[in-house]
């Protein structure tokens, strides 16, 4: 049975006073069957890690794909765990379009974060223009093959199905549509790395998710969880999302 997991990502935003949207989800106490991540922006993680005192999972946005050198304004695997991380979201389509990074970079990332001890939240998603091509199951595969190095587990890995045109816009593919590649990626895993290890990894939707449209995602076939921009921000949003995984 996989545990389930609602992650938020922060992306650029947060200073301290952010930190006490935290510390309420995690006043909440742990839940009966989700796993709670926060991804805020690197310089908080430590501090969100105190605050989180081991109630919710705090992770990175991006790690670099070495671990250390002459890397300015990067971050590396080993830092984020240093300073309290035990994940990391890696191929965010904003890392993608704003720092140009392919699959081969996602992958070599994803390698540095495992070797660091990091779980690797690693977020795959099509373009509107390939949707409306009929491409996304072929992006959506290349992606995976692409980006998803071979030595991975349930344990080490986390995918997030993240359609770009869903992303901070509160257009929702319908539960179909993300049930499709939800079922598409279960199988591409399982062809891969055989069904023991490719029914383990948790799989996440992502884009718009909010707590009036959690519900009749997470009981769509194989959504494990949620990866929430926008909606992760307060706590109240946060918790009822939370509430409605837990419940799912
Ligand atoms: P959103 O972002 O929930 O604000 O749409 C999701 C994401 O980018 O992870």
């Amino acid at each position: 049975m996989r545990r389930k997991l609602a992650a938020g990502n922060w992306k650029m935003n947060g200073t301290a006073t952010a930190l006490a949207e935290l510390e309420t989800l995690a006043a909440a106490g742990a839940r009966n069957q989700t796993d709670v991540l926060i991804c805020p922006p690197a310089t908080l993680i430590s501090r969100a890690a105190d605050s989180a005192g081991g109630a919710l999972d705090i992770g990175g946005q991006d790690c670099h794909a070495n671990t250390s050198g002459a890397h300015t304004g990067d971050v590396s695997a080993e830092m984020l765990k240093d300073a309290g991380a035990s994940h990391v979201i890696l191929g965010h389509s904003e890392r993608r379009e704003d720092h140009g990074e392919t699959d081969v970079d996602v992958n070599a990332k994803t390698i540095a974060a495992l070797a660091g001890g990091l779980i690797a939240v690693v977020c795959v998603g099509e373009s509107l223009a390939e949707r409306e091509a009929n491409q996304t199951l072929d992006v959506i595969g290349a992606q995976l093959a692409g980006s998803i190095p071979d030595d991975v587990s349930g344990a080490t890995l986390v995918v997030a199905y993240e359609p770009i045109w869903a992303i901070g816009t509160g257009k929702v593919p319908t539960l179909e549509q993300i049930g499709e590649v939800h079922d598409f990626m279960r199988a591409e895993l399982g062809a891969r790395f055989g069904s023991d290890v490719g029914d383990a990894i948790r799989l996440l939707y992502g884009g718009s998710v909010k707590p009036g449209n959690a519900a009749e995602i997470f009981a769509v076939s194989n959504v494990d969880g949620a990866l929430v921009g926008g909606a992760s921000l307060k706590a109240a949003d946060f918790g009822a999302i939370i509430t409605a995984l837990d419940a799912a």
